[in-house]
């Protein structure tokens, strides 16, 4: 990038992915949930903001992914639309609400586009969902696929396991890969699978990839906020990078805090409003 070159500064759109892409250069992706990290990530620079229903697991305690509701990615995608500029602001269509019909998960990615914000969507899944994504970019609206380690099927593939290990499982999610980008998608995340199947997916697919657990061989990578930045319960995957320990900093600010609620120093006078003028106890009781 030279010192004229302001690319990095106008709206991410899904063709100006695709032309990073074919820059050779990478795509930036995080999960966002709420406002304020949504606007420091937006203003970092990242790329794509995903309102993803880990949401679930990092911010709302439960056990999966699965019990997520379209009304609670709804309210975390509206503070989050309201934080973000630049950024492509994608938002997870979440369990059950396109898996009933095409009718159900048009109204459903309606509503995230419409009442959300999203300027796409994301749904899991690759072959079996030829015909969806055909249907939702039929009706513009730009969708982001998801296939290996798909974590609304746990109870199928039996748990966070690395898919694609095999010959014939590798083959199926390349086929996946290509499906997507065949039924209109405009980019597709690969989680959870070998790095050398990751690159030669990238190579064969022109729609860009974004990996999460599928090494440097993508063209962009993706992690959920939460866990680069130490705040979360859970335990820490493989290919997490933690950069700061934000759990570490909070507790350790709370529990000053806490001493100087309890040892009086917390509030000073600088932290304490102050009468004008003269202003006695006298002057603002009432007489009884
Ligand atoms: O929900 C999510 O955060 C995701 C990303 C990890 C890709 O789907």
């Amino acid at each position: 990038m030279n010192a004229t070159d302001t690319s990095h500064l106008s709206k991410v759109t899904p063709p100006r992915l695709l032309a990073i892409k074919t820059r050779q250069e990478k795509i930036t992706a995080l999960t966002a949930y709420d406002y304020p990290l949504a606007r420091i990530l937006d203003e970092a620079g990242i790329d794509v903001l995903l309102v993803g229903d880990s949401l679930g697991m990092s911010r709302l305690g439960y056990p999966s992914t699965i019990p997520v509701t379209l009304e609670e990615i709804l309210i975390h995608l509206q503070a989050v639309r309201r934080a973000v500029r630049r950024a492509l602001l994608v938002a997870d269509m979440p369990y059950g609400s396109y898996h009933v019909s095409s009718k159900q998960a048009l109204k459903n990615a309606f509503r995230l586009v419409k009442e959300g914000g999203a300027e796409a969507v994301k749904v899991e899944g690759g072959s079996k969902r030829f015909k969806l994504v055909n249907r939702l970019v039929d009706a513009e609206i730009p969708v982001m696929g998801h296939i290996g380690l798909t974590p609304q099927s746990i109870h199928v593939l039996g748990g966070y396991k690395v898919q694609g290990k095999t010959p014939d499982s590798a083959r199926n999610i390349l086929d996946d890969a290509q499906q997507l980008q065949e039924a209109g998608a405009f980019a597709v995340v690969l989680e959870g699978i070998p790095r050398g199947l990751a690159m030669e997916i990238t190579r064969l697919i022109s729609i860009p990839t974004i990996g999460i657990g599928a090494g440097v061989g993508c063209d962009g990578q993706i992690l959920v906020a939460d866990d680069l930045l130490g705040i979360s319960f859970l335990p820490k995957p493989k290919f997490v990078r933690q950069y700061v320990d934000l759990k570490e900093i909070i507790s350790g600010a709370v529990a000053r805090y806490r001493e100087d609620c309890l040892d009086g120093s917390f509030p000073s006078e600088a932290e304490s409003y102050q009468p004008e003028g003269n202003l006695t106890v006298k002057a603002f009781t009432r007489k009884v």
